[in-house]
Formats: C-alpha cells, sequence, structure tokens
C-alpha cells in the first residue's frame, strides 16, 4: 500500500499514521504486536496488569515482532514506579503516559533514551508536555472511551486548539475508527491517530467475547462519560451505571461512589463478560461499527479509506 513519511512515521519508525490505543484489559501483546506487524504502531496497556505480568507482555511482544511497539503507563495507578523499572530493564523505546503530570516522569525516562508521549485532554496540558519534554502529545477527544477530561472538549474542537498550542507532532484520538475520520483529523493538523474502541472490536484484543460483541451492537447514545467526582470515564449505560446515576441524583458523597464501583469493575466487565455489572469502557464511534476484524485488517482497511479519501476529500454535487 501507498504510503508517506511525516513527523509520526519518523518518531516511531513505522509505515502507517495508526496507532492503536493502550487500554487496560484489551491490549495485551497479541494485540500490540498484530498492530506492529501489520506497519502501524501497537501498544500494550500496562493499566491492568501486575509488574511482572506487564514484563511477560513485553517479553512476548518482543517475540512476536521485529517492530516498533510501545507501552502505555495511566500514571493513576500504584506500583508505577515498578511498571517503568521493567520498562526501562526490558529496552522498551517508546512510551505513552496518560492520566497524571507529564513532569514526573517525562525527564527520567527520556535521560534513558525513551520516546515519550503523553495523553491529554486539554491545550493548557499540551503545553505542559511540551515544556516537559515530551516528544509528541495524543489530543483525547470527549468522544474517547475509558477516562477522559472534564473540560468535555470535543475532537473536532481539541485537535485543532492542540495543533496551535504546540510545535510537536499531535496525534488525534476520540472518535476515530474509519479512514475518513482519520483524514478529517489530519485536515485539522494531527499528523496520526490513535484508535481504542476500534481495536477493542478486533479478534486480537483481550477483552471478552461478549463485550466485543456488545461493542458491535451498540447506538449512538448507549455511551456515556460519567464517575465526574472520581476520574470521568466513558462508558456504556449497563445496569451499573444506573447504580451511579441512581446515587449521583441522590448526591452522594465521594466516598460511597468509590465504594459503589469497588475493585475490579473494570475487570468484571471487559475480561470477566459481566455486562450487567461491570464497567464497559468504550468510545461514543462504537456506534458505527458492526464487525469484529483481525487488527490487521483494522489497519489495512482504515489505510485504504484514507488514501481513498485523500484522493477524493469531499463530495461535489
Ligand atoms: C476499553 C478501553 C480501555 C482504555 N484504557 C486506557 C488505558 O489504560 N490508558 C489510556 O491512556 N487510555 C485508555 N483508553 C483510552 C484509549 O487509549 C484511547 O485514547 C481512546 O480509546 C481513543 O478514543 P476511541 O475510543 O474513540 O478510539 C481506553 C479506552 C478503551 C475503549
Amino acid at each position: 500500500m501507498t504510503n508517506f513519511s511525516n513527523r509520526i512515521t519518523k518518531l516511531f519508525g513505522i509505515d502507517y499514521q495508526i496507532i492503536q490505543a493502550g487500554m487496560i484489559w484489551a491490549s495485551g501483546w497479541r494485540l500490540a504486536s498484530a498492530v506492529s506487524n501489520a506497519g502501524g504502531l501497537g501498544i500494550i496497556g500496562s493499566g491492568s496488569m501486575y509488574p511482572e505480568v506487564l514484563r511477560e507482555h513485553i517479553q512476548k511482544c518482543k517475540a512476536a515482532t521485529k517492530h516498533p511497539f510501545a507501552v502505555n503507563v495511566p500514571l493513576l495507578y500504584p506500583d508505577i514506579d515498578k511498571h517503568f523499572q521493567i520498562i526501562i530493564e526490558e529496552g522498551v523505546k517508546i512510551v505513552f503516559t496518560s492520566a497524571g503530570n507529564p513532569k514526573t516522569w517525562t525527564g527520567i525516562l527520556k535521560e534513558k533514551g525513551i520516546i515519550v508521549i503523553h495523553v491529554v485532554s486539554s491545550s493548557k496540558f499540551a503545553k505542559k508536555s511540551e515544556d516537559a519534554g515530551c516528544d509528541a502529545v495524543v489530543a483525547e477527544g470527549f468522544e474517547a472511551g475509558g477516562h477522559n477530561g472534564r473540560e468535555e472538549t470535543t475532537s473536532m474542537v481539541l485537535i485543532p486548539a492542540v495543533v496551535s498550542a504546540v510545535n510537536i507532532p499531535v496525534i488525534a484520538a476520540g472518535g476515530i475508527a474509519n479512514g475518513r475520520q482519520m483524514l478529517a483529523a489530519m485536515v485539522l493538523g494531527a499528523e496520526g491517530v490513535q484508535m481504542g474502541t476500534r481495536f477493542v472490536a478486533s479478534e486480537e484484543a483481550s477483552s471478552h467475547i461478549d463485550f466485543k460483541k456488545l461493542v458491535i451492537n451498540t447506538n449512538e447514545g448507549d455511551t456515556i462519560l460519567t464517575l465526574k467526582q472520581l476520574t470521568p470515564v466513558r462508558m456504556i449505560k449497563n445496569e451499573f451505571f444506573r447504580q451511579v446515576e441512581e446515587a449521583e441524583i441522590r448526591g452522594v458523597a465521594k466516598e460511597e461512589l468509590i465504594s459503589l464501583l469497588g475493585r475490579a469493575r473494570a475487570k468484571k466487565g471487559m475480561f470477566e463478560g459481566d455486562l450487567r455489572e461491570g464497567e464497559l469502557e468504550i468510545g461514543q464511534v462504537c456506534a458505527l461499527l458492526d464487525d469484529i476484524l483481525p487488527a490487521a485488517e483494522i489497519v489495512r482497511n482504515v489505510w485504504k479509506e484514507f488514501m481513498d479519501g485523500l484522493a477524493n476529500p469531499v463530495k461535489r454535487f
């Protein structure tokens, strides 16, 4: 397939500006290596892994692909110093940090020669990431699955805002699952895209098959950004969400929400397939999906649609 280089392909050493998002309970070594082998950048999501599990995934990923891959570390989880220790010991070359202050770890990782990208939901934090020495930022809009910003800035607004705030390359995320959406993001100034939801509905994602099937059967309006008193998260409106909603209407204290959330809600939903009681993180773009595909096919389809769109970007009639 024809491709072209820009700052993102050069930074990572990849063929296509397509990045598979790091995702708890979905993106292990199998998905990451499949995307990297297809010419995109695969990311292992360390947020749901104990340190030694992360080591195993990195080693398996190295064995499964000769291409570059990355590890995502959400800075809000405990044990992240152990995760970073393993990342350094295993010689991982690219790290995507998220959900925290980019100043805390970027310098330490850069000293070890690691490429660091931080995920942001505002141009203010994009600037902070640039000042902290990040090589690029992911601008993640309101549409995105998983944890998200409180400001609710949509990708359509966030991408150009971040592009004009920083000089480092911007990767767009949130609401992108096909090549036309990728093209739109690139027209707004992004130099690559990160897709999460699209890759949950892939054969290699480690999420439970019932969760994947639900993802491809959801419609517009079936997800919501909730739990804003804690860490805002976009998820499917299931029975667990109804309980959160009811508690919020009663105006409960933060502590009660924490205890309602409990431990392992996300694992219960996305990994164990409890679609009623689990936390089912997914982006709005699930409404456009109707198939579970091999990851390499997703990369190929998105790139083909992107190139077709580039040749014929607008309807003229
Ligand atoms: C199931 C799921 C789990 C996620 N887990 C993480 C995570 O562990 N770390 C992180 O930085 N982002 C996480 N995200 C957000 C993604 O990395 C990505 O930025 C987002 O999915 C992009 O928007 P999209 O879902 O519209 O493609 C998650 C998203 C989903 C759908």
